[in-house]
């Protein structure tokens, strides 16, 4: 059997890493492997409960530390679920978001907090991914982007945009921490040739 992989998509809010997500997953199923694409917070239905509590509601719902909180049952449950068992049976996950999620909107948001998001990264999740791809966009054209989308799900966007500012350069300093499984890809340019840079990346990788 093939050995199963973990592909993960990070960046701001609105900078498309949904749609490379499913692009790639997509461009794999198009070469014969089997993929599981699922995203976060959510991707169990346990985890899809945790979501709606965590984005709808105002900013000020949680505290920055009850959401680390949250964003991890959420993930412990995603990863019991449907991440390991899919890597198990050698499939290819890609997940839309992660805990460099955690890590960059949650870790900035008061001192020491990092440190906090990374400890109980490591007793209650204790994976990471095989690859991370990094979408990086200029935060206001992601931020109107996001804004301009019909839902509810809103609490983090409503933080605005030097809150997305700082996330972004926290996602290019996790890139620099963390250089074998990321890569940082140019995102704001067309659809097609962001997919294709990131399918050749794959490629690689993935062989
Ligand atoms: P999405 O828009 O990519 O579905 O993500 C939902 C929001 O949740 C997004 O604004 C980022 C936020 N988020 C965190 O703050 N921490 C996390 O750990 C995750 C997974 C998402």
């Amino acid at each position: 059997m093939a050995a199963g992989r973990f592909i993960t998509f990070e960046g701001t809010d609105g900078s498309g890493k949904s749609t490379q997500a499913r692009l790639l997953s997509e461009h794999l199923r198009g070469e014969g492997r089997d993929v599981v694409l699922t995203r976060e917070p959510g991707g169990s239905p346990g985890a899809a409960e945790i979501r709606a509590l965590l984005l709808e509601g105002p900013p000020d719902r949680w505290s920055p530390e009850a959401e680390i909180l949250l964003f991890t049952a959420a993930r412990r449950d995603h990863l019991e679920k449907t991440i390991e068992p899919a890597i198990r049976a050698g499939k290819i996950v890609i997940c839309d978001r992660f805990a460099d999620s955690t890590r960059t909107y949650q870790g900035v948001r008061r001192e020491g907090l990092r440190a906090v998001v990374d400890s109980l990264h490591e007793r209650m999740i204790g994976r990471e991914p095989d690859l991370t791809f990094i979408i990086d966009t200029e935060p206001d054209t992601g931020l109107a982007r996001a804004l301009s989308r019909r839902t509810a799900e809103r609490r983090f966007e409503a933080f605005g945009q030097e809150m997305q500012a700082r996330i972004r350069a926290e996602f290019l300093a996790l890139a620099q921490e963390h250089p074998h499984r990321c890569v940082v890809i140019d995102g704001d340019r067309d659809i097609d040739a962001v997919a294709r840079d990131i399918a050749r990346v794959a490629g690689e990788r993935l062989t």
